[in-house]
């Protein structure tokens, strides 16, 4: 339901998970700093990938290019001629709209049906980047929608959504760089470097994680459409004429990871691209069910032999492959794989908040909890001495010593051990630990679960193993 969504916004920032960026200036658009819960919660989700990858897949292997790259990279990806968005300037407020956006105002102004036929209207017309064709769409429906209807529109631009600067102290055109909009190029541009130094036979691939930057027009939803954001990608080099075969399994394998975290089902579909991008042959996106719609979090795309010809073409020097096992050279045919961190991260987020009631025999309470699968909560286990003093302390510290190497816990000593449990279900940590005086005499703890609440007394020396056995 859309009124989850401010909460849990509001729920990141209270708890330490996403601050706006310098947020004692106001905050930067778009841009978000992750604080102490946030950044962790983060790194568990880019390691999960990562492991599940690299160390999972004996033919995958793991990368770290630079942001920036020779500005010929861009040119031969298609990324300056073609990696742009259809813009339009209200010139009466001063304020820029994406076509696509615009006309999907005007749809939801309109009677259902009447909504969709423009709609679909506007997908054709995108296809065929017909602009003229966009802006009559616009001319001819802005009458019956609030936002435009006595507006002035210029007419539609193409903005180029990559961020440059200057490299050195030189400012003149060939010293013009960008920020990379997405992480793959450098994945192509370091195929042969890989292929040879690893001896790597196709079929094989290559992940990396990393920074990458777009000057997003409408730039909304918290987390979900950044300027600058994390991707998780992987190219997969293969045989030309295998494409279907492994377009297939990665699109089945990518879910079947989404659903090892144990997400709902069907909170998440596949859904086929209508317009594809400048480089794909075929591309699906994994779409889950935010609290404002479906949305996509992850893209599976056929690329074919285009960005390796194409870098062939301006480097002038062969990206190729000897097959020996039927003895021939090829440029090599690529399906990727491309997840965003942060939506997967937002994602987590949706799928482990929950708010609960908790009234009792009248008496009125409720927590906020957040259902993190264990392997990715950014603390582990809470650990409490009931008191601060009868030697309590000293028994959580050693038990604290014990178990922080291997994972992260977290020591409190202070306020009613109840309000102790709530803070953490808040960030959810699936494990408290409460050391009492009883604990001095038969080495026993409290344990309890963050899910059901439960608690139950164990041995002292078995929390570590409990905790491990969850995690791993
Ligand atoms: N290399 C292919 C590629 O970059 P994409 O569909 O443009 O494909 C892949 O991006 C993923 O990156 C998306 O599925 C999304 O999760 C994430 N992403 C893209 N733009 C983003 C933005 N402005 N903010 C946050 N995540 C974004």
């Amino acid at each position: 339901d859309q009124n989850k969504f401010p909460a849990i916004i509001a729920h990141c920032k209270e708890y330490g998970f996403v601050f706006p960026s310098s947020e004692i200036y106001d905050g930067l658009s778009a841009v978000y700093d992750y604080g102490q819960y946030g950044a962790q919660l983060k790194k568990n989700i880019r390691d999960y990938w990562w492991k599940s990858m690299t160390q999972m897949h004996e033919n995958i292997v793991g990368i770290d290019a630079a942001i920036f790259m020779h500005p010929t990279t861009w040119k031969a990806s298609g990324h300056v001629d073609s990696f742009s968005d259809p813009m339009i300037d209200n010139k009466d407020s001063k304020k820029r709209y994406r076509v696509d956006h615009l006309i999907e105002a005007f749809a939801a102004d309109l009677p259902k049906e009447e909504g969709e036929a423009l709609l679909a209207k506007m997908e054709i017309l995108e296809k065929d980047a017909d602009y003229a064709g966009l802006k009559q769409l616009i001319d001819d429906n802005k009458i019956k929608c609030s936002v435009s209807k006595t507006a002035n529109w210029t007419e539609i631009r193409q903005f180029n959504l990559m961020f440059s600067t200057q490299l050195g102290s030189v400012t003149d055109e060939a010293s013009e760089i960008y920020l990379r909009p997405e992480t793959a190029q450098g994945i192509f541009v370091n195929f042969l470097n890989v292929q040879k130094t690893g001896r790597m036979k196709i079929p094989f691939g290559i992940a990396q994680t990393g920074k990458a930057f777009r000057n997003e027009i409408v730039a909304r939803q918290f987390i979900f459409r950044m300027r600058e954001f994390e991707q998780m990608e992987m190219q997969f080099f293969i045989r030309p004429g295998t494409e279907g075969e492994w377009y297939a399994y990665w699109k089945e394998e990518r879910m079947k990871w989404h659903l090892s975290l144990g997400t709902s089902p069907e909170r998440y579909h596949f859904k086929d691209h209508v317009k594809l991008a400048h480089y794909a042959k075929a591309a699906v996106d994994i779409e889950y069910e935010f609290p404002i719609g479906f949305k996509e979090v992850e893209g599976i795309h056929s690329r074919g032999d285009f960005d390796l010809t194409q870098h062939q073409i301006y480097s002038k020097k062969k990206l190729q492959y000897f097959d020996t096992e039927i003895n021939q050279n090829y440029v090599p045919y690529v399906i990727e794989t491309s997840i965003g961190l942060d939506r997967m991260f937002l994602l987590t987020i949706c799928e482990a908040y929950a708010e609960e009631d908790l009234t009792k025999d009248g008496k009125e309470d409720s927590r906020v909890v957040l259902r993190f699968p264990a392997k990715l909560a950014p603390t582990k286990l809470a650990i409490f001495p009931l008191t601060k003093k009868d030697g309590l302390p000293e028994i959580a510290r050693e038990l604290m010593d014990q178990c922080k190497s291997s994972f992260y816990c977290f020591y409190e000593e202070k306020d009613a051990i109840g309000r102790r449990y709530r803070r953490q279900d808040a960030i959810g940590t699936p494990f408290c630990v409460t050391i009492d005086h009883q604990t001095k005499e038969d080495n026993m703890v409290t344990i309890r679960y963050r899910d059901s609440m439960e608690q139950e007394r164990i041995p002292l020396d078995k929390v570590k193993e409990i905790v491990l056995n969850a995690i791993s």
